[in-house]
């Protein structure tokens, strides 16, 4: 069989390859990817809140900075020890400035240290050369570890400021998650969510503590070398500084490919990443389907233009660097050359040329360093603008200044002409009128797609209604502070969602302050003590990932439990018993009945059994209650529920 590509697999089974998918996801921003790319929309902007959180660290930044000049002029002045010392062994003086300058402090610290030295060296005379040559690597050495120890507090104050700094962006993320709406969810999924919170976050950090310190450090090492250089020999700083453009254009043609391959690599790595995680969480449904053998093609030829890319981004980023580093030696030898003529023809010293020729070296190094960074640099921007972009999105309205605690609430829910859609052009509910009196049961019924769910979201205010309203008793939702509210409406979804942590815990999470025995009894409630019981540690058995090592149903005995310890006089059971089967069902349902005893309840059940004994039953259609009444009076009405009941239809 010939090789099929990418897009051979993608034409054949469309939406199945499920590379199709991930090749839409924006380069690097799939989960685990590490989100590089994009240029920063508005740097300025985005750099001035971030200053906003290194500030704490001013003090910090300055002594950072302050080591940082110390640790370069230590580097530079260290060098030019070499002049002195090359010139002195071969005779001669050093005639520039800071080499006269070096000669002198040698020369003055030798003549402190002279008795010592002399005792040691024993001939006075013959020794004079030695004498000179100790004491300049004595220097050489106290001024070098000075600089080695300018790096260290450096860098580890540095970390400090970016660690702080992550740390704080962190958990300013955190809390506006927390504070975001339902609605927020909708339209950002989860792994963009995540990835704001690791690779952005990353990013940022490593752009505090790497990217800045070698910009800043770079540039300082430039000015400091070109000084230097100018100080040493003018003719010779034009003749490097003459080549260093030729060269460093090659090398910023080269970061760029290598920036372009780069971003091809973090496409390709999200696009890995996101087809492992899928395949990985959907295991069984791959298994039931037999597309093991699809899957092994689609992910090989994903990793294959991984691969590719990853070679090229790695061969440009890597490997051409140190070819340019071959290339910059020809420069390095024409300054050597010229050197040589200038020794010939002037005083110039072949100690100077010897310090000089390091620091041309020295001197294209953070050029071509200074673009690599730059990448990061704005990567980190781009990342952080993302975070920023969370950090305003709206947040769920406060609440009003004069809203009203819901102590004692007894659940007495009206619902007058509400019309809502999620969208404003897009009406889901269409005059919604309903009552339910405390501790009455309202069913809605109606197929997938109706507004069943929308209803009981309106009513705790996951969205809020702007047409119509919403009251209990007699006092509009939005006029209650919304934790109230929350804390007297219990949900049992159809989804369950359990933390790690033990059985108890997990129960314990419907009311804090609840006591082991309450625990109990809201598991005794609902059903769960005995199959809790049963479990190996009983009560302190762990609930690991969202709860795998229990069955749909026993999560689903946990949620009730949940809502069963919650004191809420208002209940919203949502095909919490659908996932279950029937056996299951029942056993859930004798929970179940005692947990809606005095409670105001509204039940979304997929199967009519369920809802049969209910006050009263809406059927909905379309977003509008198309009939209404007791089971008996809608099998009288002969209408849809009569229909839905007897089988007539079916719900879709
Ligand atoms: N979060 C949402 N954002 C936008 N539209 C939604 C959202 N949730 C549900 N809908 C839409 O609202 C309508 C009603 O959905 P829902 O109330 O969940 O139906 P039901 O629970 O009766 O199956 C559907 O057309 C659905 O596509
Ligand atoms: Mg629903």
């Amino acid at each position: 069989m010939a090789k099929r590509t990418l897009q051979d697999l993608q034409r054949q089974y469309g939406g199945v390859a499920s590379s199709q998918k991930i090749k839409m996801r924006p380069g690097g921003r799939g989960p685990g990817a590490a989100g590089i790319g994009g240029k920063p929309k508005n740097a300025r902007h985005t750099i001035q809140r971030l200053l906003q959180y290194v500030k704490p660290y001013r003090g910090h930044l300055v002594l950072v900075l302050l080591f940082m000049l110390l640790s370069t002029v230590t580097s530079l002045v260290g060098g030019y020890m070499m002049a002195p010392i090359i010139d002195r062994l071969a005779g001669r003086r050093t005639e520039t400035l800071v080499g006269r300058w070096a000669d002198g402090v040698i020369s003055a610290c030798r003549d402190a240290f002279a008795p010592t030295l002399y005792s040691w060296l024993g001939h006075q005379t013959a020794a004079d050369v030695l004498a000179y040559l100790l004491t300049a690597i004595g220097i050489m050495l106290v001024v070098y570890l000075v600089g080695v120890a300018a790096t260290y507090l450096q860098s580890r104050l540095m970390l400090s400021v970016s660690q702080g700094t992550i740390e704080s962006i962190r958990n300013d993320l955190f809390d506006k998650v927390q504070a975001l709406p339902v609605r927020f969810f909708d339209r950002n999924p989860t792994g963009e969510v995540m990835s704001r919170f690791t690779n952005d976050v990353d990013n940022i950090g490593t752009m505090l503590d790497n990217s800045m310190v070698s910009l800043i450090s770079g540039s300082v090492t430039l000015i400091g070398t070109f000084i230097f250089m100018v100080t040493t020999n003018w003719v010779l700083t034009l003749v490097t500084v003459f080549f260093i453009p030729i060269f460093s254009m090659g090398g910023m043609a080269i970061a760029k490919r290598s920036r372009k391959y780069y971003k091809g690599q973090q496409a390709a790595l999200g696009a890995v990443n996101g087809y492992i995680e899928e395949t990985v969480t959907g295991q069984k449904v791959i298994k039931t389907f037999n597309h093991e053998a699809l899957c092994e093609e689609e992910f090989g030829l994903l990793n294959d233009d991984l691969r590719g890319k990853q070679f090229k981004a790695n061969f440009y980023g890597g490997i051409m660097g140190p070819i340019m580093g071959n290339t910059s030696q020809i420069s390095y030898a024409i300054t050597v050359g010229v050197g040589g003529i200038l020794m010939a023809t002037t005083g110039f010293t072949p100690g100077a040329l010897t310090v000089f020729a390091g620091y041309s070296r020295q001197f294209s190094m953070p050029i071509n360093n200074l673009s690599q960074q730059m990448t990061v640099v704005f990567s980190a921007l781009a990342g952080a603008e993302r975070v920023f972009a969370v950090m305003d999105a709206e947040p769920e309205a406060p609440d009003r200044p004069d809203a009203r605690p819901a102590d004692g609430m007894r659940g007495y829910v009206k619902m007058q002409d509400v019309t809502f859609g999620y969208d404003p052009d897009k009406t889901v509910l269409h005059h919604i009128d309903l009552y339910a009196k405390p501790g009455q049961k309202i069913a809605f019924v109606g197929s997938t797609g109706a507004g069943k769910t929308t209803i009981t979201n309106l009513l705790n205010r996951f969205y809020d209604v702007e047409q119509g309203a919403i009251t209990v008793d007699d006092v509009n939702i939005q006029d209650y502070r919304r934790d109230d509210l929350r804390r007297n409406i219990a949900m049992v979804l159809q989804d369950t969602h359990l933390f790690t942590g033990t059985v108890r815990e997990n129960i314990r999470y419907g009311r804090l302050d609840a006591t082991d025995e309450e625990v109990e009894a809201a598991a005794k409630t609902a059903s769960a003590h005995s199959f809790i019981m049963r479990l190996e540690h009983g009560y302190d058995t762990v609930i690991e990932g969202d709860g795998t090592n229990l069955s749909q149903g026993q999560r689903q005995l946990l949620n009730i439990a949940r809502a069963a310890l919650s004191k809420a006089p208002i209940l919203v059971l949502d095909e919490a018993t659908s996932s279950v089967d029937t056996r299951t069902e029942r056993h859930i349902e004798h929970g179940l009945d005692r947990l809606m005893q005095g409670r105001t309840t509204f039940v979304i059940a997929h199967r009519l059994s369920t809802v049969r004994n209910a006050n009263a039953i809406m059927v909905l259609e379309h977003g509008e209650i198309i009939e209404r009444g007791d089971h008996d009076d809608l099998l009288a009405q002969k209408g849809r529920y009569w229909q839905l009941y007897t089988g007539a239809a079916e719900l879709d």
